[in-house]
Protein backbone atom coordinates (compact mmCIF):
# COMPACT_ATOMS: atom_id res chain seq x y z
CA UNK A 1 0.00 0.00 0.00
CA UNK A 2 1.12 3.57 -0.67
CA UNK A 3 2.38 5.50 2.04
CA UNK A 4 3.13 8.91 1.37
CA UNK A 5 4.38 9.16 5.32
CA UNK A 6 7.19 6.46 4.75
CA UNK A 7 9.77 9.71 4.11
CA UNK A 8 9.68 10.59 7.41
CA UNK A 9 10.17 6.85 8.97
CA UNK A 10 13.53 8.26 10.16
CA UNK A 11 11.88 11.22 12.05
CA UNK A 12 8.91 8.78 13.65
CA UNK A 13 12.17 6.07 14.60
CA UNK A 14 14.42 9.27 15.81
CA UNK A 15 11.62 10.36 18.28
CA UNK A 16 10.69 6.87 19.16
CA UNK A 17 14.15 6.56 20.37
CA UNK A 18 13.67 9.56 23.16
CA UNK A 19 11.23 6.79 24.95
CA UNK A 20 14.51 4.71 25.14
CA UNK A 21 16.50 7.56 26.42
CA UNK A 22 13.76 7.44 29.11
CA UNK A 23 13.09 11.49 28.34
CA UNK A 24 10.52 12.92 27.23
CA UNK A 25 9.55 14.98 23.61
CA UNK A 26 10.97 18.24 23.47
CA UNK A 27 8.18 19.28 20.99
CA UNK A 28 5.48 18.35 22.90
CA UNK A 29 5.27 20.25 26.37
CA UNK A 30 1.55 21.22 26.94
CA UNK A 31 1.19 24.20 29.27
CA UNK A 32 -1.63 23.41 31.76
CA UNK A 33 -1.95 26.81 33.23
CA UNK A 34 0.05 30.32 32.50
CA UNK A 35 0.71 32.38 35.32
CA UNK A 36 2.21 35.34 34.14
CA UNK A 37 4.87 35.76 30.69
CA UNK A 38 7.68 34.15 33.09
CA UNK A 39 5.79 31.34 34.91
CA UNK A 40 3.63 28.18 33.97
CA UNK A 41 2.71 24.83 35.19
CA UNK A 42 3.90 21.94 33.06
CA UNK A 43 3.24 18.27 33.66
CA UNK A 44 1.82 19.24 37.26
CA UNK A 45 5.26 21.45 38.10
CA UNK A 46 5.61 25.17 38.49
CA UNK A 47 7.91 26.25 35.68
CA UNK A 48 10.09 29.38 34.82
CA UNK A 49 9.61 29.86 31.33
CA UNK A 50 12.98 31.11 29.22
CA UNK A 51 11.69 29.87 26.19
CA UNK A 52 9.23 31.74 25.04
CA UNK A 53 10.17 35.04 23.48
CA UNK A 54 8.14 36.80 24.92
CA UNK A 55 10.67 39.46 25.78
CA UNK A 56 8.98 42.49 27.25
CA UNK A 57 6.25 40.90 29.06
CA UNK A 58 3.23 41.80 26.98
CA UNK A 59 1.40 38.62 27.25
CA UNK A 60 -0.38 39.52 30.68
CA UNK A 61 -0.12 43.78 30.77
CA UNK A 62 -3.19 44.79 32.30
CA UNK A 63 -4.15 47.52 29.35
CA UNK A 64 -3.27 44.65 26.96
CA UNK A 65 -5.64 42.50 28.19
CA UNK A 66 -8.84 45.19 28.66
CA UNK A 67 -8.44 45.84 25.50
CA UNK A 68 -8.90 43.01 24.10
CA UNK A 69 -11.88 41.88 26.68
CA UNK A 70 -13.54 44.90 25.19
CA UNK A 71 -12.63 44.35 21.53
CA UNK A 72 -14.43 40.87 21.65
CA UNK A 73 -17.21 41.75 23.29
CA UNK A 74 -17.68 45.22 20.83
CA UNK A 75 -16.82 43.49 17.80
CA UNK A 76 -17.21 39.71 18.48
CA UNK A 77 -14.98 36.57 18.49
CA UNK A 78 -13.53 36.63 14.55
CA UNK A 79 -14.22 38.52 11.35
CA UNK A 80 -14.51 35.54 9.25
CA UNK A 81 -12.75 36.95 6.32
CA UNK A 82 -10.08 38.45 4.07
CA UNK A 83 -9.19 41.74 4.85
CA UNK A 84 -9.53 42.29 1.09
CA UNK A 85 -13.51 41.60 1.51
CA UNK A 86 -15.14 41.83 4.86
CA UNK A 87 -12.14 40.88 7.44
CA UNK A 88 -10.90 44.66 7.71
CA UNK A 89 -12.65 46.44 10.73
CA UNK A 90 -11.72 49.39 12.24
CA UNK A 91 -9.43 47.82 14.62
CA UNK A 92 -7.13 46.62 11.85
CA UNK A 93 -6.75 50.53 10.64
CA UNK A 94 -5.86 51.33 14.01
CA UNK A 95 -3.09 48.29 14.61
CA UNK A 96 -1.75 49.62 10.89
CA UNK A 97 -1.90 53.50 12.19
CA UNK A 98 -0.08 52.50 15.51
CA UNK A 99 2.76 50.17 13.32
CA UNK A 100 2.44 53.48 11.14
CA UNK A 101 3.37 55.61 14.18
CA UNK A 102 5.81 52.90 15.85
CA UNK A 103 8.03 53.06 12.90
CA UNK A 104 7.63 56.22 11.58
CA UNK A 105 6.66 54.86 8.45
CA UNK A 106 3.28 56.04 5.21
CA UNK A 107 2.46 52.38 5.27
CA UNK A 108 1.61 49.25 7.04
CA UNK A 109 0.34 46.12 6.39
CA UNK A 110 -0.79 43.41 8.89
CA UNK A 111 -0.64 40.20 7.87
CA UNK A 112 -2.14 37.47 10.17
CA UNK A 113 1.29 35.81 11.32
CA UNK A 114 5.22 36.98 10.75
CA UNK A 115 5.74 33.64 8.78
CA UNK A 116 2.97 34.97 6.22
CA UNK A 117 4.13 38.26 6.12
CA UNK A 118 7.37 36.83 5.24
CA UNK A 119 5.36 34.58 2.50
CA UNK A 120 4.32 37.18 1.07
CA UNK A 121 6.47 39.74 0.87
CA UNK A 122 9.31 37.76 -0.34
CA UNK A 123 7.32 35.77 -3.25
CA UNK A 124 5.76 38.33 -4.12
CA UNK A 125 8.40 41.29 -3.98
CA UNK A 126 10.99 39.42 -5.94
CA UNK A 127 9.42 37.79 -9.25
CA UNK A 128 10.53 36.10 -12.55
CA UNK A 129 14.01 37.17 -13.89
CA UNK A 130 14.20 38.88 -10.30
CA UNK A 131 17.11 37.44 -7.54
CA UNK A 132 16.46 36.91 -3.76
CA UNK A 133 19.60 37.04 -1.94
CA UNK A 134 19.40 36.01 1.73
CA UNK A 135 21.60 35.19 4.61
CA UNK A 136 22.21 31.33 4.62
CA UNK A 137 20.51 31.21 8.37
CA UNK A 138 17.29 33.08 7.40
CA UNK A 139 14.10 31.76 8.85
CA UNK A 140 12.36 29.09 7.62
CA UNK A 141 9.16 31.37 6.80
CA UNK A 142 12.30 33.63 4.14
CA UNK A 143 12.93 30.59 2.89
CA UNK A 144 9.30 29.91 2.22
CA UNK A 145 8.52 32.86 0.17
CA UNK A 146 11.42 31.66 -2.09
CA UNK A 147 10.05 28.72 -2.58
CA UNK A 148 6.62 30.02 -3.55
CA UNK A 149 7.65 32.80 -5.59
CA UNK A 150 9.45 32.65 -9.17
CA UNK A 151 12.63 35.14 -8.15
CA UNK A 152 16.26 32.66 -8.52
CA UNK A 153 18.03 32.31 -5.32
CA UNK A 154 21.70 33.25 -3.80
CA UNK A 155 22.54 32.37 -0.21
CA UNK A 156 25.49 33.97 1.23
CA UNK A 157 27.36 32.98 4.33
CA UNK A 158 26.01 34.01 7.51
CA UNK A 159 26.66 37.27 8.48
CA UNK A 160 29.50 38.05 6.13
CA UNK A 161 29.48 40.79 4.39
CA UNK A 162 32.62 39.70 2.30
CA UNK A 163 30.01 36.79 0.74
CA UNK A 164 27.33 39.26 0.14
CA UNK A 165 29.23 41.66 -1.55
CA UNK A 166 31.36 38.27 -3.80
CA UNK A 167 27.51 37.13 -4.15
CA UNK A 168 26.35 40.33 -5.72
CA UNK A 169 28.97 40.96 -7.88
CA UNK A 170 28.24 38.06 -9.57
CA UNK A 171 24.98 39.03 -10.78
CA UNK A 172 23.91 40.52 -13.53
CA UNK A 173 24.20 44.24 -13.09
CA UNK A 174 20.78 45.02 -14.49
CA UNK A 175 18.46 42.47 -12.76
CA UNK A 176 16.57 43.86 -9.96
CA UNK A 177 17.01 41.83 -6.78
CA UNK A 178 15.60 41.36 -3.59
CA UNK A 179 18.75 41.60 -0.30
CA UNK A 180 16.93 39.52 3.00
CA UNK A 181 18.57 40.26 5.66
CA UNK A 182 17.72 39.90 9.56
CA UNK A 183 18.40 41.79 12.51
CA UNK A 184 18.88 39.44 14.92
CA UNK A 185 19.45 35.83 13.80
CA UNK A 186 17.27 33.57 16.48
CA UNK A 187 18.81 30.47 16.64
CA UNK A 188 22.57 31.86 17.73
CA UNK A 189 21.14 35.24 18.92
CA UNK A 190 23.93 37.28 17.06
CA UNK A 191 23.01 40.48 15.52
CA UNK A 192 23.48 41.40 11.68
CA UNK A 193 26.24 43.90 10.96
CA UNK A 194 23.50 45.90 8.85
CA UNK A 195 25.59 49.11 8.29
CA UNK A 196 27.60 47.31 6.50
CA UNK A 197 25.74 44.79 4.75
CA UNK A 198 23.06 47.54 3.65
CA UNK A 199 26.29 49.70 2.07
CA UNK A 200 27.37 46.46 0.66
CA UNK A 201 23.80 46.45 -1.47
CA UNK A 202 24.79 49.68 -3.14
CA UNK A 203 25.36 50.03 -6.75
CA UNK A 204 23.87 46.36 -7.28
CA UNK A 205 20.42 47.28 -8.24
CA UNK A 206 19.02 46.13 -4.44
CA UNK A 207 16.16 46.45 -2.29
CA UNK A 208 16.70 45.76 0.93
CA UNK A 209 13.91 43.80 3.41
CA UNK A 210 14.89 43.54 6.77
CA UNK A 211 12.92 41.23 9.34
CA UNK A 212 13.25 42.14 12.80
CA UNK A 213 10.64 40.04 14.54
CA UNK A 214 13.74 39.80 17.38
CA UNK A 215 14.69 43.01 17.39
CA UNK A 216 11.03 45.40 17.73
CA UNK A 217 10.89 46.77 21.34
CA UNK A 218 14.30 47.14 22.82
CA UNK A 219 16.87 47.69 19.64
CA UNK A 220 17.52 51.66 18.79
CA UNK A 221 15.87 55.07 20.36
CA UNK A 222 12.53 54.29 19.20
CA UNK A 223 12.58 49.90 19.86
CA UNK A 224 12.35 49.45 16.14
CA UNK A 225 15.08 47.06 16.06
CA UNK A 226 18.95 46.30 15.05
CA UNK A 227 18.47 48.72 11.75
CA UNK A 228 17.72 51.36 13.77
CA UNK A 229 20.41 51.05 16.16
CA UNK A 230 22.70 50.63 13.06
CA UNK A 231 21.62 54.05 11.93
CA UNK A 232 19.87 52.37 8.47
CA UNK A 233 16.75 53.17 8.50
CA UNK A 234 16.78 55.20 5.07
CA UNK A 235 18.38 52.33 2.95
CA UNK A 236 15.98 49.85 4.12
CA UNK A 237 12.44 49.27 1.97
CA UNK A 238 10.90 47.27 4.08
CA UNK A 239 10.41 46.02 7.26
CA UNK A 240 9.12 42.49 8.65
CA UNK A 241 7.42 42.29 12.09
CA UNK A 242 5.21 40.02 14.06
CA UNK A 243 3.45 40.24 17.02
CA UNK A 244 4.28 37.09 18.58
CA UNK A 245 7.33 38.47 20.20
CA UNK A 246 7.90 41.39 21.89
CA UNK A 247 4.46 42.54 20.80
CA UNK A 248 3.10 39.45 23.05
CA UNK A 249 0.05 38.17 20.83
CA UNK A 250 -0.13 36.97 17.24
CA UNK A 251 0.45 38.48 14.08
CA UNK A 252 3.48 39.66 11.75
CA UNK A 253 3.33 42.86 9.80
CA UNK A 254 5.31 45.12 6.96
CA UNK A 255 6.15 48.72 7.00
CA UNK A 256 7.92 50.57 4.64
CA UNK A 257 7.43 54.29 2.80
CA UNK A 258 7.26 52.81 -0.60
CA UNK A 259 4.71 54.95 -2.53
CA UNK A 260 2.99 51.95 -4.36
CA UNK A 261 3.40 49.59 -1.14
CA UNK A 262 -0.50 49.83 -0.81
CA UNK A 263 -0.83 47.75 -4.26
CA UNK A 264 0.68 44.90 -2.18
CA UNK A 265 -2.58 43.99 -0.19
CA UNK A 266 -4.14 42.97 -3.72
CA UNK A 267 -1.20 40.98 -4.88
CA UNK A 268 -0.14 39.29 -2.09
CA UNK A 269 -1.48 35.72 -1.65
CA UNK A 270 -0.69 35.31 1.96
CA UNK A 271 -2.39 38.35 2.69
CA UNK A 272 -5.16 38.35 0.25
CA UNK A 273 -6.27 34.64 0.46
CA UNK A 274 -6.80 34.33 4.37
CA UNK A 275 -9.07 35.26 7.39
CA UNK A 276 -8.06 38.50 9.30
CA UNK A 277 -6.76 38.44 12.49
CA UNK A 278 -9.45 38.55 15.39
CA UNK A 279 -11.17 41.55 16.62
CA UNK A 280 -9.49 40.72 19.95
CA UNK A 281 -6.04 40.28 19.03
CA UNK A 282 -5.96 43.71 16.98
CA UNK A 283 -7.20 45.59 19.78
CA UNK A 284 -4.02 43.70 22.53
CA UNK A 285 -1.62 44.12 19.45
CA UNK A 286 -2.59 47.96 18.91
CA UNK A 287 -2.43 48.66 22.75
CA UNK A 288 1.10 47.23 23.13
CA UNK A 289 2.55 48.73 20.55
CA UNK A 290 1.81 52.01 21.89
CA UNK A 291 2.67 51.60 24.94
CA UNK A 292 6.15 49.91 23.51
CA UNK A 293 6.45 53.24 22.46
CA UNK A 294 7.62 54.74 25.96
CA UNK A 295 8.59 51.28 27.42
CA UNK A 296 12.20 51.81 28.19
CA UNK A 297 12.24 50.71 31.82
CA UNK A 298 10.94 47.71 30.51
CA UNK A 299 14.10 47.53 28.03
CA UNK A 300 16.38 48.69 30.51
CA UNK A 301 15.35 45.07 32.64
CA UNK A 302 15.55 43.31 29.72
CA UNK A 303 18.83 44.27 28.99
CA UNK A 304 19.97 43.97 32.40
CA UNK A 305 18.35 40.26 32.51
CA UNK A 306 19.92 39.51 29.45
CA UNK A 307 23.24 40.39 30.48
CA UNK A 308 22.47 38.36 34.01
CA UNK A 309 21.78 35.24 32.46
CA UNK A 310 24.32 35.24 29.50
CA UNK A 311 27.21 36.46 32.60
CA UNK A 312 25.99 33.42 34.95
CA UNK A 313 25.98 31.01 32.98
CA UNK A 314 29.58 31.90 31.26
CA UNK A 315 31.04 32.14 34.90
CA UNK A 316 29.50 28.77 35.71
CA UNK A 317 31.40 26.95 32.22
CA UNK A 318 29.21 26.72 29.74
CA UNK A 319 29.94 27.97 26.05
CA UNK A 320 27.72 30.84 24.86
CA UNK A 321 26.77 31.12 20.56
CA UNK A 322 27.78 34.60 21.47
CA UNK A 323 31.05 36.09 23.29
CA UNK A 324 28.90 38.77 24.32
CA UNK A 325 25.32 39.44 25.15
CA UNK A 326 23.94 40.38 21.58
CA UNK A 327 20.09 39.93 21.67
CA UNK A 328 17.63 38.79 24.46
CA UNK A 329 18.15 35.34 23.50
CA UNK A 330 20.93 33.23 25.09
CA UNK A 331 21.94 30.37 23.16
CA UNK A 332 23.62 27.62 25.04
CA UNK A 333 26.07 25.29 22.52
CA UNK A 334 25.64 21.74 23.52
CA UNK A 335 28.45 19.30 21.83
CA UNK A 336 26.07 16.64 20.41
CA UNK A 337 22.32 15.77 19.99
CA UNK A 338 21.84 13.32 22.51
CA UNK A 339 23.50 15.38 25.59
CA UNK A 340 21.09 18.28 24.15
CA UNK A 341 18.01 16.01 24.82
CA UNK A 342 19.49 14.70 28.12
CA UNK A 343 19.97 18.55 29.48
CA UNK A 344 16.61 20.19 28.13
CA UNK A 345 15.15 16.88 29.58
CA UNK A 346 16.70 17.53 33.28
CA UNK A 347 16.19 21.01 32.66
CA UNK A 348 12.28 20.16 32.62
CA UNK A 349 12.07 18.08 35.49
CA UNK A 350 14.33 20.63 37.41
CA UNK A 351 10.90 22.98 36.43
CA UNK A 352 13.33 25.24 34.10
CA UNK A 353 12.13 25.40 30.43
CA UNK A 354 13.77 26.51 27.50
CA UNK A 355 13.98 25.78 23.83
CA UNK A 356 16.51 22.71 22.18
CA UNK A 357 17.21 23.54 18.44
CA UNK A 358 19.14 20.90 16.01
CA UNK A 359 19.57 20.65 12.86
CA UNK A 360 17.89 21.59 10.22
CA UNK A 361 16.84 24.41 12.40
CA UNK A 362 20.35 25.36 13.30
CA UNK A 363 23.31 24.93 10.95
CA UNK A 364 24.85 21.44 10.82
CA UNK A 365 26.31 20.02 13.97
CA UNK A 366 24.88 22.91 15.82
CA UNK A 367 23.16 22.04 19.00
CA UNK A 368 21.93 24.33 21.07
CA UNK A 369 19.47 25.19 24.43
CA UNK A 370 18.13 28.60 23.81
CA UNK A 371 17.20 30.85 26.36
CA UNK A 372 14.91 33.70 25.60
CA UNK A 373 15.03 36.61 28.46
CA UNK A 374 11.99 38.60 30.04
CA UNK A 375 11.84 41.78 30.70
CA UNK A 376 9.39 40.84 33.52
CA UNK A 377 12.46 37.83 34.90
CA UNK A 378 13.17 38.42 38.55
CA UNK A 379 16.63 38.51 39.54
CA UNK A 380 15.92 35.16 41.51
CA UNK A 381 14.43 33.91 38.66
CA UNK A 382 17.45 33.68 36.45
CA UNK A 383 19.83 33.06 39.61
CA UNK A 384 17.59 29.60 39.73
CA UNK A 385 17.92 29.40 35.64
CA UNK A 386 21.49 29.07 36.08
CA UNK A 387 21.50 26.93 39.37
CA UNK A 388 19.35 23.98 37.40
CA UNK A 389 21.51 24.18 34.74
CA UNK A 390 24.18 23.45 36.75
CA UNK A 391 22.33 20.96 38.49
CA UNK A 392 21.38 19.47 34.84
CA UNK A 393 25.25 19.61 33.62
CA UNK A 394 25.82 17.07 36.71
CA UNK A 395 22.90 15.44 36.34
CA UNK A 396 23.90 14.55 32.39
CA UNK A 397 27.36 14.26 32.92
CA UNK A 398 28.13 17.54 30.87
CA UNK A 399 31.55 18.73 31.09
CA UNK A 400 31.97 22.37 31.94
CA UNK A 401 35.30 24.36 31.26
CA UNK A 402 35.09 27.53 34.37
CA UNK A 403 38.12 29.82 33.54
C1 LIG B 1 13.11 35.73 12.23
C2 LIG B 1 11.66 35.33 12.25
N1 LIG B 1 10.86 35.78 11.30
C3 LIG B 1 9.55 35.45 11.29
C4 LIG B 1 9.00 34.62 12.24
C5 LIG B 1 7.56 34.21 12.17
O1 LIG B 1 6.79 34.88 13.10
P1 LIG B 1 5.36 34.37 13.55
O2 LIG B 1 5.53 33.61 14.81
O3 LIG B 1 4.56 35.62 13.74
O4 LIG B 1 4.80 33.53 12.45
C6 LIG B 1 9.82 34.14 13.26
C7 LIG B 1 9.24 33.26 14.29
O5 LIG B 1 9.84 32.54 14.99
C8 LIG B 1 11.19 34.49 13.26
O6 LIG B 1 12.02 34.02 14.20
Amino acid sequence: MTDLLSKFDALIAERAGLGALGVQDPFSIVMSEVKSPTEAVIDGKPTILVGTYNYMGMTFDADVIAAAQKAVAEFGAGTTGSRVLNGTYALHKDVEQALKDFYGTEHAMVFSTGYQANLGMVSTLAGRGDYVVLDADSHASIYDGCAMGNADIVRFRHNSVEDLSKRLGRLPAEAKKLVVLEGVYSMLGDIAPLKEMVAATKGHNCMVLVDEAHGMGFFGEHGRGVYEEAGVADDVDFVVGTFSKSVGTVGGFCVSNHPKFDILRLVCRPYTFTASLPPAVMAAAATSIRKLMTAHDKRARLWENTRHLHGGLTAAGFTIATKTPESAIVSVLMPDQETTVRMWAALIELGVYVNMSRPPATPAGVFLLRCSICAEHRPDQIDTVIARFQEAAQLTGLTLVTA
